[in-house]
């Protein structure tokens, strides 16, 4: 089983279980389903997307910021790892009357398909894949997936002096990952200091996510937020 995966299984399975709505319900925070995380951000830059265009968001979860877009006249697909997310997702779009075309997938491992998207959205997905590899088969399916002038509106954690990393965690500030200890050996897992962790969490500064979506082929349009996490990509022109 690959590291993304038993976090968020488990995430969901307690959301369902407790009747709860969205995955930062888990953290008792104070957002609801219909004023996510990222719902400022997404107002901020509809004036720049088509008004009616086709909409990919991986990493939608129980599906807010899929159900807002939907509920705005886009075409919206939405794709997550987890069957128990996606199957809050189809229940809460359907109790607010808006369509969504949900569907369960890895974002690493998409088929390669021939739609295009005129917006493909992250909603606090990236920062969950880790490794350099997968951030590139996530960055090139992107890429793939964008009509030439289509836009990559993306909101992701970011590295926060005033974060603190408990004891079974440990950041490496070179190359922004976070570490989880593991008690086994197992997929995915690296050894540090003879203890096995496993990739938890990518939190890059500013400089170098920009530099990252530039390597894969992503013009940066706009980089903002208290953290700089909320960014705004379009394809690069190629030749
Ligand atoms: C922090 S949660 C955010 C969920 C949702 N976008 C929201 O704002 O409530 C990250 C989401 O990314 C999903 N995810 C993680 N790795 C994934 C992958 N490889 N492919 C598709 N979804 C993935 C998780 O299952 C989880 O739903």
């Amino acid at each position: 089983m690959r590291y993304y995966y038993a976090e968020h299984q488990a995430a969901y399975r307690r959301l369902g279980r407790e009747g709860m709505t969205q995955w930062n319900d888990l953290f008792g925070e104070s957002w609801t389903f219909d004023d996510f995380p990222n719902r400022v951000f997404l107002e901020s830059v509809l004036d720049r997307l088509p008004a009616s265009g086709e909409v990919l968001e991986y990493g939608c979860g129980t599906g807010p910021a899929a159900c807002f877009l939907a509920a705005r006249g886009f075409r919206v697909d939405a794709i997550d790892l987890i069957p128990e997310a996606i199957t809050l997702a189809r229940r809460f779009a359907q109790e607010r009357g808006v369509t969504v075309n949900f569907s369960v997938q890895d974002v690493c491992a998409m088929p390669v398909g021939s739609k295009q998207y005129d917006v493909i959205l992250d909603s606090y997905c990236l920062q969950s894949i880790v490794t350099d590899p997968d951030r590139a088969a996530v960055l090139a399916a992107v890429r793939d997936r964008l009509k030439p002038n289509g836009h990559y509106v993306l909101s992701t954690a970011m590295y926060d002096s005033d974060r603190v990393y408990e004891d079974d965690f440990r950041y490496d500030a070179t190359t922004g990952i976070c570490y989880e200890r593991s008690t086994e050996p197992a997929d995915d897992a690296v050894q540090l200091d003879n203890t096995w962790y496993l990739p938890h969490r990518r939190h890059l500064r500013p400089k170098a996510l920009r530099a990252e979506l530039e390597a894969n082929g992503l013009q940066v349009l706009s980089q903002q937020g208290e953290l700089r996490g909320d960014v705004i990509c379009t394809p690069t022109r190629r030749g």
